[in-house]
């Protein structure tokens, strides 16, 4: 049995409120503590983004009512919500913007993100989702401002060398990758069809090599827990994103297993650099209890997330959350919650 910090996910999307169907509060979080997450941050992209005071604060009290682990929040802007970035700013662990299509179609474009930059008077980080097409635009705003810029989808070798190229040059940039890109190619949509339908879309068998001989690279891991229901995936228009709290620390303890990983390294990915790069100060007498050797395989019929399915059931792990534990309180054990709806706390990054 292995000891860890209690994991950060700073990348989250848990469908409260607007989309309950999909996930909530209370299945998203106990969901992160089943995979070992002992706080999360959540996406903007709620069916009402969250791009008012008003909104967040509808946000936060609806998750006080229901999380079992700590949550924090981003704010999202469309480019036409100066003020209200200004009163979201301390409650909110950074800005997300969307420069590509996906879930909420929540999109903006070059102009609306230079004006974006001017209206962030904060030193937080602005996540952003930029696919190939859009990242030369976006390292070149960040030359121009200095304002701090963290990309959460390292998906492809073109896009990555740009990344690592500015990072060389010393901008102000961090990167994050999701499980998928690193466990999943593009030959998995031949079996898995919509349910590997995701923003953005798995990349070349090379690719996923790179992103592997790269990963020094990278700062955060993160989930991209993306839930939505079995006949959404199953219908004719099928949206993005896949679920992923409870698969991502199996799968990187397989990959430690098979030795393309260290322990300390997936640390410093899922929790000291999180807390670093997004100011995150929990984690005081909070840890997670692993038996590092334990092999099984994953199955929907166990998930806690409300969605109920994982592009990756079927797939043997090594490396089994066993206890859960969150300021000194035993809050999960052997695949069971300890806890009741409104346990967790609501962080704010000021406190
Ligand atoms: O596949 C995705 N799904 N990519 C995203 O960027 C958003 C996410 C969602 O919210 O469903
Ligand atoms: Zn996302």
């Amino acid at each position: 049995m292995i000891k860890l910090p209690g994991l950060i996910d700073v990348h989250v999307h848990l469908r409260d409120p607007g989309q309950t169907e999909k996930e909530d509060f209370f299945t998203g979080t106990s969901s992160a503590l089943a995979g070992g997450f002992t706080t999360v941050l959540d996406m903007p992209n709620n069916k009402i983004p969250i791009t008012t005071f008003e909104k967040l604060n509808e946000k936060i009290e609806s998750a006080r009512k229901k999380t079992v682990c700590d949550i924090g929040f981003y704010a999202g802007s469309l480019g036409d919500n100066s003020k209200e970035l200004m009163k979201m700013e301390q409650y909110v662990f950074g800005l997300k913007l969307y420069l590509n299509k996906t879930t909420g179609n929540f999109i903006i474009d070059e102009k609306k993100l230079i004006k974006i930059f001017g209206d962030w008077k904060s030193n937080k980080p602005i996540i952003i989702h930029a696919e190939e097409d859009v990242i030369d635009l976006v390292i070149k705003a960040v030359k121009k401002t200095g304002k701090k810029v963290h990309f959460p989808h390292t998906t492809n070798q073109e896009q990555f060398e740009k990344i690592i190229l500015a990072k060389k040059n010393k901008l102000p940039i961090t990167c994050g990758i999701n499980p998928h890109y690193l466990f999943l190619n593009k030959n998995d949509v031949k079996t898995l069809e919509s349910f590997a339908l995701m923003k953005p879309e798995l990349a070349s068998k090379t690719d996923q090599n790179f992103l592997w001989k790269n990963l020094k690279h990278i700062d955060v891991i993160e989930s991209d827990h993306a839930p939505h229901t079995i006949k959404e995936k199953n219908s004719d228009h099928p949206p993005f994103g896949v679920p992923g709290l409870e698969t991502t620390l199996p799968l990187l303890l397989t990959a430690v297993s098979e030795k393309k990983l260290s322990i300390d390294r997936t640390i410093e990915l899922c929790f000291e650099n999180p807390r670093k790069i997004f100011n995150i100060k929990t984690g005081n007498n909070t840890w997670i209890e692993v038996d590092e050797k334990e092999e099984y395989i994953i199955d929907n019929k166990n998930l806690l997330t409300k969605c109920g399915w994982s592009p990756f059931a079927g797939k043997k792990v090594k490396g089994r959350v066993k206890k859960v534990f969150i300021r000194g309180k035993k809050v999960f054990e052997n695949g069971k919650l300890l806890v009741k709806p409104g346990s967790g706390r609501i962080i704010n990054p000021e406190l």
